[in-house]
């Protein structure tokens, strides 16, 4: 049994005010492949699903006169950063296990290098997952960030995914 669900993290008010900045659609279908990444390679399905679902919760709103600016992003942009905090006091707050919650931590702070003066991370598996998840629901021009859903189809989604974690990990645990 997991100490937190998708649907618990979700139905914080910190989760869906920064996860609906981001993008909710986007935030569960990088939760989504994260899953299944890390089904086939016989990693943590839960970490990756929760640090999928979490990995832009960083992020900042960098307009100007009504709208985005880039370049002001490129610039200031710590989302990896901050997302890593910002997440992790959510999980421990919501009863997380600690070296759950700091690993999802880390797969935030590593799941993009943009912040970074240069060079690439070496990543662990479940860091790498992340970055690989986020970058399948990537599409031209930041347009996976404006991406619609309604609240009660996320809820459906995410609570249709907890289901899958738990049985895959009660298969596991079975076989
Ligand atoms: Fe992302």
């Amino acid at each position: 049994m997991r100490d937190v669900t998708l649907t618990n993290i979700f139905q914080h008010r910190i989760a869906q005010k920064y996860l609906t900045r981001s993008g909710l659609a986007h935030a569960i279908a990088v939760s989504y492949h994260a899953f299944h990444l890390a089904k086939e390679q016989g990693e943590d399905i839960d970490i990756a699903a929760k640090a999928g679902f979490l990995h832009d919760i960083g992020h900042y709103t960098w307009y100007k006169n009504g709208k985005w600016d880039y370049n002001l992003y490129k610039q200031n942009d710590i989302h990896a950063i901050k997302g890593a905090e910002r997440a992790h006091k959510l999980l421990i707050r919501l009863g997380e296990n600690p070296i759950k919650a700091k690993n999802i931590a880390l797969a935030i702070l590593f799941h993009t290098d943009s912040f970074l003066p240069g060079g690439e991370v070496v990543r662990s598996p479940i860091q790498t997952i992340i970055k690989l998840a986020d970058e399948k629901d990537e599409e031209p021009g930041g347009a996976h960030h404006y991406r619609n859903i309604d609240l009660d189809r996320a809820m459906r989604s995410l609570q249709r995914l907890d289901e899958m974690i738990d049985s895959s990990i009660s298969d596991e645990s079975a076989g």
